[in-house]
């Protein structure tokens, strides 16, 4: 599939003050940019006369099984993108075996979202909010609608400065707001700046789910996420939209695997935008990676349906790189793949 036509389908079809809120990210967009051309500096070492003629891209996430390693990551407010907002999303995601990943500016009702994902397995990403009993209750209701495990996302004490939406004086629309405000009783930016390591466990201990935490481009973060208890950590510089000038999550990623090891489950995401690009996140020890903006450029044109076939269409991407890489199965996707 051609990202690049998705995205400009979508650019057609939404205002432009809402494309650019998806498509944009922080300062000069460097980090953006640089996510992206990250993925295209690792080059691999391909085996040869594996017998290929079965490829399977089955996997776990925390030890259920998906039918791919390619996920959805948590996106604000998809109801911008699209009428059924998150709801869409989760089905898409289910129909194609992927993981979804609700993010706390949900403009979908937890329990709703749970109801469209059905048999689908969904984790729900944590903003820790100035009012935490406000978090207490969001965790409690995903707890509640079968969600699997949380997300804390550990890099957004404030909103970076998206010179873009400056520049459009962007504001989300009117029902927009009313929708996440009935969804989840919260407002748009009251994350609390005061989050710490030590809230991985109050949010273990809240919810009794698993905990990994999103944002972590350092190995020694890494470890401290672990040692505070966390299952795993998500290598993201949040699609460039935080510190711009922040290091590419494809350059981070190795440092973070070896600090991790075998103590939890390390996933990435930003810029992943091809199957071989799975290939190289999984060869340098990802167990999965998470999809941001395509996504939304999917939803906004084809709604559940659109997920589904973008997500199939890079797993088939993922299909035609395991062979020719001579890597059949998951487990085979090691780094000896990668050139360094
Ligand atoms: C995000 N991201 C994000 N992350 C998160 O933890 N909670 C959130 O609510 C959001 N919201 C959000 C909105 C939009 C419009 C974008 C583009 C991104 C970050 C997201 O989970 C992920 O880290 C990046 O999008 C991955 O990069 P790519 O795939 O977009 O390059
Ligand atoms: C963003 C927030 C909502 O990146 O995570 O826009």
């Amino acid at each position: 599939m051609d990202l690049v036509e998705l995205e400009e389908q979508a650019r057609q079809l939404l205002p432009q003050g809402v494309y650019d809120y998806f498509a944009g990210a922080a300062g000069d967009e460097l980090t953006l940019a640089d996510n992206v051309d990250a993925w295209d500096r690792i080059r691999l070492r391909p085996r040869v006369l594996r017998d290929v003629s079965r490829v399977d891209t089955s996997a776990t996430v925390l030890g259920a099984p998906v039918r791919s390693p390619i996920h959805v990551a948590p996106t604000a407010f998809h109801r911008m993108a699209h009428v059924e907002g998150e709801d869409a999303t989760a089905r898409g995601a289910t129909s194609a075996g992927s993981l979804f990943i609700l993010s706390t500016r949900s403009t979908s009702r937890v329990e709703d979202v749970a109801a469209a994902s059905g048999h689908g397995v969904r984790w729900y990403q944590v903003y820790v909010l100035q009012d935490r009993s406000k978090t207490e209750e969001q965790v409690k209701r995903a707890v509640a609608a079968g969600f699997g495990a949380l997300v804390l996302t550990g890099d957004t004490p404030y909103l970076g400065r998206r010179l873009r939406d400056v520049r459009n004086a962007f504001e989300i629309p009117a029902n927009v707001g009313t929708a996440i405000a009935e969804a989840s009783g919260t407002g748009i930016i009251d994350q609390a700046a005061d989050v710490t390591f030590d809230d991985i466990a109050w949010l273990m201990e809240l919810s009794g789910l698993p905990v990994l935490v999103k944002g972590v481009l350092r190995g020694d973060d890494a470890t401290a996420c672990i040692d505070a208890g966390a299952a795993g950590v998500v290598v993201s510089n949040h699609g460039g939209r935080q510190l711009d000038g922040a290091i590419a999550s494809a350059d981070a990623l190795r440092e973070v695997v070896d600090a991790v090891g075998d103590a939890g489950e390390v996933y990435v995401d930003g810029g992943v935008r091809r199957g071989i690009d799975v290939v190289r996140a999984l060869a340098l020890g990802a167990q999965g990676v998470l999809i941001g903006r395509p996504v939304l450029w999917a939803l906004a044109s084809g709604g559940a349906e659109g997920v589904r076939r973008l997500l199939r269409a890079l797993t088939h991407e993922l299909v035609l790189a395991m062979a020719l890489c001579g890597a059949p199965s998951i487990a085979d996707i090691s780094r000896d793949l990668v050139f360094s």
